[in-house]
């Protein structure tokens, strides 16, 4: 089967290309810049000018669909709600059998901006005539592994001592997406998530005893409908899908590197 992957240079989609080959598929890698990648075959094309989109559908049995521009205001709506439509306005013209999208748990639970145009996304997918499957996720190891390092190059680290995740890794929600092209589309929305849920405050403990840095952990409540969805369990699911835990992937990350503090560890 030859499958077109949007957003195959992203956290996600380095890890859906590889379980993909792994299971004998042919994957087309869109990007938006020119990428050399063995065994893949790159599609040049951007979501939001519509460039490329034509050829890169052609031919395409599935699509799934990666791409998004997280926190850049505007043109996160630009790639979500009018780059979604025009991948299936192309989807449908070329014959496409299925979608799959990728979401994020608790988007329609969690009043956050980015979560909103996911909502919008999903809106237009379930609208469109080519057959489609939603997934939405939990938050990546990386991306939290990412926002912590991040608040590591402050004097504290700050917490909301009540917020609970789920994180999980790439490859198991990998695992995912492949079973569900195999399988066809779902016409429904499904959830998975990672093994465990953490209190905030864990998830920066466990951070800090795996990289062998000590800050104070400064808590303060995040005000508001965006704090009390997160208290509640918003962001949290309960598929148990994800076999890695948190520490383990941050083990397995940083086992050559304790005690480090920047993204080049
Ligand atoms: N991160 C999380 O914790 C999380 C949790 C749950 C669900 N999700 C969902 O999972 C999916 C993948 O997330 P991710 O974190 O792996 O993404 P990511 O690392 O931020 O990567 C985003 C990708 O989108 C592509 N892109 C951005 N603008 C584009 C445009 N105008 N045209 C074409 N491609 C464009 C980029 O490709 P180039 O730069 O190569 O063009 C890049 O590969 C998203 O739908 C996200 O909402 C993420």
């Amino acid at each position: 089967m030859r499958i077109l992957v949007t957003g195959a240079t992203g956290m996600l989609g380095r890890a859906v290309v590889s379980d993909l080959l792994a299971n004998g598929h042919t994957v087309a890698a869109m990007s938006r810049r020119v990428r050399r990648w063995p065994g893949v075959e790159p599609v040049l094309a951007d979501l939001t000018e519509g460039t490329g989109l034509e050829a890169a559908v052609e031919g395409a049995q599935a699509i799934v669909h990666l791409a998004s521009a997280p926190y850049q205001r505007g043109y996160t709506d630009e790639v979500e709600v009018l780059g979604t439509q025009k991948l299936l306005t192309a989807a449908e013209a070329a014959g496409v059998k299925h979608v799959v999208y990728t979401s994020i748990v608790g988007a329609d639970l969690v009043p956050w901006g980015y979560f909103g145009t996911k909502v919008r996304a999903e809106t237009i997918v379930r609208a469109s005539p080519v057959p489609w499957s939603i997934l939405r996720s939990t938050q990546f190891h990386d991306f939290v592994d990412q926002a912590v390092t991040k608040m590591s190059r402050m004097p504290l680290m700050v917490s909301d001592r009540g917020v609970v995740g789920q994180p999980i890794d790439v490859r198991d929600v990998a695992e995912r997406v492949t079973h569900r092209l195999v399988e066809g589309p779902s016409t429904e929305i499904e959830e998975c998530g990672g093994p465990e849920i953490l209190g905030f405050d864990q998830v920066l403990r466990q951070w800090q005893e795996v990289r062998g840095v000590h800050k104070p952990i400064l808590h303060l409540r995040i005000p508001g409908k965006l704090g009390k969805g997160f208290r509640n369990g918003g962001a949290t699911t309960n598929e148990r899908t994800g076999g890695i835990t948190w520490k383990q992937y941050l083990r397995e990350k940083y086992r050559h590197a304790t005690g480090r503090t920047t993204d080049e560890s």
